[in-house]
């Protein structure tokens, strides 16, 4: 069995070289700056994320920018410990564009296709990581998990803060989707909506035991 190193390099080149053997998407991806997964390997819930951002790619791991201190104070108040969670996202690069100032870059959407092409990846990570718990933050890896489960796309607008019980690679799990901690900065309502959702996932996983 290939480790958690193994399975990032291998997937890193192998999106390199998809990526740089396409036009179009090479031309939309840019230089591409990873960051891979992050926390304890044997973690029972994965949290999965849109994709890394500038701060991300400056410290080499996920959720460490606005998004990410927006996502720490959620669990701190929900006593949910951040260094027991694996915290990793759909796609492993910046979504970035040039950005207003010459220089810049700025973020922007993922395609389908970049979805689709990190999917992979994210399933040999669950596959690794075997957790009970997975939590999507965002439309992006709802989706990312919807092509997995070759279902069609849901809406985190109607699902949000609901369990399901699903088999990803073969590993029988509970799938919560939440909205992306980010939303929050430009939808004010969605603050109140993404703690009650939070503190459903608490209740789920009250004294290590999952209820759904
Ligand atoms: N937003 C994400 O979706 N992922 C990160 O790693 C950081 C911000």
């Amino acid at each position: 069995m290939k480790s958690l190193n193994e399975i990032n390099i291998f997937r890193k080149n192998e999106l390199e070289g998809i990526i740089s053997g396409d036009e179009k998407l090479s031309e939309l991806a840019g230089e591409l700056d990873f960051v891979f997964g992050y926390g304890p390997e044997n973690a029972e819930t994965v949290l999965i994320g849109e994709a890394p951002g500038k701060d991300e790619v400056r410290s080499g791991r996920p959720f460490v920018g606005k998004a990410g201190a927006i996502l720490s104070g959620i669990l701190e108040a929900t006593g949910i410990e951040r260094e027991s969670l694996y915290m990793t996202n759909a796609v492993k690069y910046r979504l970035a564009r040039p950005g207003k100032r010459p220089g810049t870059l700025a973020n922007r959407p993922a395609s389908s296709a970049e979805v689709r092409l990190g999917t992979g990846w994210l399933e040999d990570e669950i596959g690794f990581i075997k957790p009970r718990l997975i939590i999507t933050l965002g439309s992006v890896p709802l989706k990312a998990l919807c092509f997995i489960a070759n279902c069609g796309i849901l809406d985190i607008g109607s699902c949000h803060g609901r369990a399901a019980n699903v088999n990803i690679c073969g590993i029988s799990t509970v799938h919560v989707p939440l909205y992306h901690p980010a939303s929050q900065i430009y939808n004010r309502d969605l603050k109140d909506v993404f703690a009650a959702d939070f503190e459903a996932v608490r209740r789920l996983t009250e004294g290590g035991i999952l209820y759904v």
